[in-house]
């Protein structure tokens, strides 16, 4: 991991541009530098200043003599690049770069960034930026940004891509009362990046959840490879913005089309136990939990309300959120029934009713805590003439400090009669909310994140033998000494028997003689299927034809199929029909593989079939995520597809295992060639035993 305490910790700081005018950024950093409290060595870098702020001023870098951990530049971007350079020669370990002007403008913009790297790179310094806000941390302290004002002391860590929205949450993180432990801006990552900040802040002792705001990621490799193990030490929560279709949209296989970028991202951050989230709200909302709460050790939430109504609104996001309604033992249902009123309801939703002050909200909240079957509370309020808003904010503060291991939020519904109550609550870190909806919302990342703990255990990878490298890599080359990108169906299902998946015999014939010769051999009935590495979707031209029991039959297809495909794409070329066997009845799933341009290969599973993109019953894992049985049966199972392969309506249940088996192997087929681009199976026929790959469409790309 690197070390990036030259960023958060340096032990002294050079200010390049610092100035005496207040207006100029370049004074607003020095100005937070010491006004954060920050102890070690500052020095203003001025070529026309003896002092300022009362700090010595030096014309350049190179005329302090000392050592320097860190430089924050802030001069005109023309001067950058002779800055840095004098940094790099003065053994600066570090840099900010302030300034703006560089990738962000354009070409001219993007060479001078090079050039900034390369210096960089050359004398081994790191840099944060450019175009960047700067950091802050709470616990050093250090506030080396030019941001207005200082974040309280806390345990969250914010990353943030983009500047404004950084200094705007720092302003309204006073109005919340939320403290944070770093607020780092990335400006244009040109060499720090959100992966290192991530890795170095899930190492940092005072932050206990990281915030992220992106607007794309690096290396997806490494960002998989660093959040997987960064999440398991702490939460990280992510708002992914400038989420594209574009590639979707330019894809030609069924996998393609489904899967877009965003599901990618979508895929990646699951893998990593990263907890994605679309707005900012949520992004706060989680943020305030994790950092005030225990994790919940399941998914059982108890209400506690003194009105009717939102209290069903609870249950019914509790349900939504795919949380459970505990269900209380006896002994508290005992208790609830013999020291509430007759009218309220002592079962989950507890509605202690309208007329409930304090002493009804602890009765209740410490039977719903003590009970083994609740992991976590949510306290309604509602305001009314006898409530108590502030003295039971008192009480949950007080039940939640007491039952350590379970968490509570506060919905107090209401305005200016809650205000003071409202105001104890966010005092003392106990998460509140206007409405319940949001507050489950909250619940159900935490449950998520401790289900993700729960499973992170590391696992045997499946053992998969039958696999045929040496097979698959002779007919890829072929196909490429071809000059073609798109496997025909008989090579497809050589590459598919190589890799042990179960796939339908596809013999290709030139003309109707030969496929009728192959028929003799492979028995009827039979499928043809035109053969073109243009022709995707075979059907929509006329090229398949199935059921075929004779040598007539056959004869007359192959020369139905040649007619309609040459009346429909005359240029196409083609190179026979491929003959095919009848495979047996099942369920049509589509198994499929997109590459992402960040995240690599891309599995698809779902319903199969012409309908698969109307339909879109899918789900998504990276390739690499795909090296057990567990992954990929839990893959299945997110379909309604999988209600169709248990037995819909009577029919037999279809052979999972069998599919699950096709799944892990297709991953592992296109990790191991990097040269596939896309696939397609479908459909993928499943039998009540077995299953059988019928349709393969595999396009590979030339390598270098
Ligand atoms: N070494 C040291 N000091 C230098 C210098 C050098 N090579 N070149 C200039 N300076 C001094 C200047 O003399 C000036 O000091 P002064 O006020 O005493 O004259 C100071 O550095 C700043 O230079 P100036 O020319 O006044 O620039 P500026 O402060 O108006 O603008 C930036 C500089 C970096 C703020 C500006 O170029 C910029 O990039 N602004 C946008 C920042 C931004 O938005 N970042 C991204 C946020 S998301």
């Amino acid at each position: 991991m690197l070390d990036l305490d030259f960023l958060f910790n340096p032990e002294q700081i050079a200010i390049v541009g610092a100035s005496k005018s207040p207006q100029k950024i370049g004074h607003a950093i020095l100005d937070n530098v010491v006004n954060s409290g920050y102890e070690g060595k500052i020095y203003p870098i001025n070529p026309k200043e003896e002092e300022i702020l009362g700090y010595k001023a030096y014309p350049s870098v190179a005329d302090i003599n000392e050592s320097v951990d860190l430089a924050i530049i802030s001069v005109p971007v023309k001067h950058t690049i002779g800055v840095a350079e004098e940094c790099g020669k003065a053994g600066v370990k570090g840099l900010i770069v302030i300034t703006a002007g560089f990738k962000e403008v354009g070409r001219e913009g993007l060479k001078l960034e090079r050039e900034l790297t390369a210096i960089c790179e050359r004398y081994g310094m790191r840099m944060l930026g450019p175009n960047c806000v700067g950091v802050m941390d709470t616990h050093t302290p250090l506030n080396g940004s030019f941001a207005t004002g200082f974040p309280n002391e806390g345990n969250i860590s914010l990353i943030s891509q983009s500047g404004a929205m950084l200094v705007s949450i720092l302003d309204w993180s006073f109005e919340m009362g939320i403290g944070f432990s770093r607020f780092i801006s990335t400006g244009n990552k040109a060499d720090l990046t959100e992966i290192d900040l991530i890795e170095s802040c899930a190492a940092d002792p005072y932050t206990n959840v990281i915030l992220c705001y992106i607007e794309d990621i690096t290396d997806g490799k490494r960002f998989v490879e660093v959040c997987s193990e960064a999440s398991k030490k702490k939460p990280i929560v992510i708002l992914k913005s400038g989420i594209s279709s574009a590639g979707a949209q330019a894809a030609s296989s069924h996998t393609g089309a489904l899967a877009g970028s965003n599901r990618a991202y979508e895929a990646a951050f699951r893998q990593s136990g990263v907890l994605r989230v679309d707005t900012m709200n949520d992004l706060f909302d989680l943020a305030r939990a994790f950092s005030s709460q225990p994790i919940p050790n399941n998914s059982r939430v108890a209400v506690v309300t003194n009105a009717g109504g939102p209290g069903i609104l609870a249950t019914d996001a509790v349900e939504k959120y795919g949380l459970k309604m505990a269900r209380f033992t006896k002994d508290t249902i005992d208790k609830l029934r013999n020291n509430l009123p007759h009218e309220a309801n002592i079962y989950n939703p507890v509605d202690i009713i309208g007329d409930a002050r304090d002493d009804r909200y602890r009765f209740a909240l410490q039977a719903t805590l003590e009970d083994e079957n609740v992991d976590s509370a949510i306290v309604i309020l509602c305001p009314a003439a006898v409530t108590e808003p502030e003295k039971t904010a008192q009480t949950i503060v007080e039940l939640n400090k007491k039952y350590n291991n379970k968490p509570v939020m506060a919905v107090y519904i209401g305005g200016k009669a809650l205000a003071e109550g409202k105001n104890y609550l966010s005092e003392n870190a106990l998460p509140s909310f206007t409405f319940p909806e949001p507050s489950i919302s909250a619940l159900e990342g935490m449950t998520r994140y401790n289900q993700f703990i729960k499973e992170a255990e590391p696992v045997e990878p499946a053992e998969l033998t039958d696999t045929d490298y040496d097979t698959v890599r002779k007919t890829l080359d072929q196909v490429l000494e071809d000059r073609r990108v798109v496997l025909l169906g008989h090579e497809a299902s050589t590459v598919m028997s190589a890799y042990g998946i179960p796939v339908s015999k596809t013999y290709l014939a030139t003309s109707e003689e030969e496929a009728a010769e192959i028929c003799g051999k492979l028995g009827y009935p039979v499928a043809l299927k035109i053969s073109s590495p243009r022709i995707a979707h075979k059907t929509d031209v006329g090229g398949v034809e199935i059921g075929l029991h004779s040598e007539k039959e056959v004869k007359r297809a192959y020369r139905k199929i040649m007619e309609q495909v040459t009346h429909f794409l005359p240029d196409a070329p083609i190179y026979g029909i491929e003959v095919q066997d009848m495979v047996d009845e099942g369920v049509e799933v589509i198994v499929g593989m997109s590459k992402d341009v960040q995240f690599g290969p891309l599995v698809v599973f779902g319903l199969g079939g012409i309908y698969v993109n109307l339909i879109e019953d899918v789900s998504f894992r990276l390739a690499s995520a795909l090296d057990t049985y567990d992954e990929v049966k839990q893959m299945i199972t997110e379909t309604k597809a999988y209600t169709m392969l248990k037995g819909y309506r009577g029919k037999k249940s279809a052979d999972v295992n069998a599919l699950s088996d096709t799944i892990l192997r297709v991953a592992r087929l296109v990790q191991d060639f990097d040269e596939i681009t896309e696939m397609d199976i479908n459909p993928v026929r499943v039998h009540t035993k077995g299953s059988t790959a019928l349709d393969v469409k595999i396009t590979i790309e030339h390598k270098e």
